[in-house]
């Protein structure tokens, strides 16, 4: 099951259109966290359990669907009802709230929009009614020891834009879609706060990948919604996506943002600041987003990102040949000349970087990893064998940072110094 699955993100990725490659991610991400099942000695035996890879000790939550969705028009690509799972905090952890937002990519065009409304990136009518919580989501103390307790959200992702969209109208072009996913998050805040939400102590929201990038996007108005004493702050996984250019020299990012926030309407959720000064789309990116960010944020990311190095610095239309692919499948594949353009992309990184680390209230953890989102899974989050930097856990530094108990400026040495990294690896 999870070769066959692989091999489909695989060959999507190959034969895809760029938006394509873009939406793969999703799968890409289901296919991670089955290889990382399978590989950790200590579940897999149970890891072909799909529903639940480790299901002896995760536990399953169930899908909540947003009732008071509809009638304010916050629905996903299809029209159907938006959702979230929920599990209740306990003991002393029950007037915190941590939120963590699913991450899949964004759709750029109706073309990949109608291909997405038939999937869970789409739709609730295709979401799993049971997910597992781990990691940042676990309830276990010895996997997730800051935040076990906590109440814990995980909302999902079906409208494509990182929960920012704003059409009015579904676009009719043959085919019904909604854009709707700032109405989405509205509607899952005020859904969160007359459930307990509103009289937080403290509250963490969080999100992987596009999650990442809506948790800086909504990250300030989280902020305001909440108790003014209470204790707020952001975590962006694997989410800070650079503005740069790949290996034929073209701005792919760029020009994929464009599309994206011009089709679905993002400017409106965009900081007023920023939209004045440039192009809209220039705003979607992290970069330009956190120099508006009032509210502490935490970064994770991979300096050798693989969703990055896939879609961003070595997509397929730059390589018609294929010179990068079995590179983009696993990083020992590499030869010294594409490690050399891994090490300039990190390099990117941490330019990028560079201002928002000196501010005092930041936090970031940039491991040497060729991975994507680490903090939803224990195995990256927090167990004996997850990948340390400074000898830290991703969860040690975040809770560090959360808790202003110290400084978490975390920077790995330049790959393959790690050996705890986990590496992705696609290909065989
Ligand atoms: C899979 O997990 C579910 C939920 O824990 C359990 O009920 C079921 O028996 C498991 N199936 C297999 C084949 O292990
Ligand atoms: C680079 O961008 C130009 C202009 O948009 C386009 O014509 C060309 O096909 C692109 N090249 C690649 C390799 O994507
Ligand atoms: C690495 O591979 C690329 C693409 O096949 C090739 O152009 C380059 O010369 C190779 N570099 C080294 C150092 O082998
Ligand atoms: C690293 O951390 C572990 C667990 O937190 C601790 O037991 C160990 O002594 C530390 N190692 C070093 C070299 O500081």
């Amino acid at each position: 099951m999870a070769n066959s699955r692989l091999r489909e993100a695989i060959r999507w990725r190959r034969w895809g259109k760029r938006d394509w490659a873009i939406a793969a991610v999703a799968f890409a991400t289901v296919s991670f966290a089955l290889i990382l099942q399978f590989d950790s000695p200590s579940s897999s035996s149970s890891w072909s359990n799909q529903s639940s890879p480790n299901s002896a000790e995760t536990l399953l939550v169930d899908l909540t669907l947003l009732s008071n969705a509809k009638d304010r028009g916050a629905v996903c690509l299809d029209g159907s009802l938006p959702g979230y799972h929920f599990q209740k905090g306990f003991g002393s952890g029950s007037s915190n709230w941590l939120l963590h937002i699913e991450g899949g990519g964004w759709c750029n065009t109706i073309e990949s929009c109608s291909k997405r409304k038939i999937t869970a990136l789409g739709s609730s009518n295709f979401m799993d009614h049971r997910v597992p919580f781990s990691g940042i989501l676990s309830h276990k103390a010895s996997e997730n020891p800051e935040f076990f307790n906590w109440n814990k959200v995980k909302i999902r992702y079906c409208d494509g834009a990182s929960l920012s969209g704003n059409r009015g109208s579904e676009v009719q072009d043959g085919r019904k879609l909604f854009f709707r996913g700032q109405l989405i998050w509205e509607a899952v805040m005020d859904e969160l706060m007359s459930a307990g939400m509103a009289n937080a102590k403290q509250a963490l929201l969080s999100g992987c990948s596009a999650g990442g990038l809506a948790t800086l996007i909504h990250c300030d108005d989280f902020r305001v919604k909440l108790p003014k004493a209470s204790n707020v702050k952001c975590l962006a996984d694997a989410g800070f996506f650079l503005d740069e250019k790949d290996i034929s020299g073209n701005y792919t990012m760029r020009s994929f943002n464009h599309e994206v926030v011009n089709l679905q309407g993002v400017a409106q959720s965009l900081n007023k600041d920023c939209v004045s000064r440039m192009e809209p789309s220039q705003c979607f990116f992290p970069q330009e987003i956190l120099k508006h960010v009032q509210t502490p944020v935490f970064l994770v990311n991979p300096a050798y990102d693989f969703w990055q190095i896939q879609n961003i610095l070595a997509p397929v239309a730059s390589d018609p040949r294929q010179y990068w692919r079995n590179c983009k499948l696993s990083i020992k594949n590499c030869n010294q000349s594409q490690i050399d353009a891994l090490h300039e992309f990190r390099n990117s990184m941490l330019k990028a970087l560079s201002e928002f680390q000196q501010k005092e209230d930041s936090g970031i953890y940039i491991n040497s990893c060729f991975s994507h989102c680490q903090t939803w899974m224990a195995s990256t989050w927090h167990s004996s064998n997850s990948p340390r930097v400074n000898n830290k856990t991703i969860a040690e530094a975040v809770g560090d940072w959360f808790f202003s108990r110290k400084t978490a400026k975390e920077v790995d040495c330049t790959y393959p110094c790690n050996p705890t990294c986990y590496n992705m690896n696609f290909g065989s």
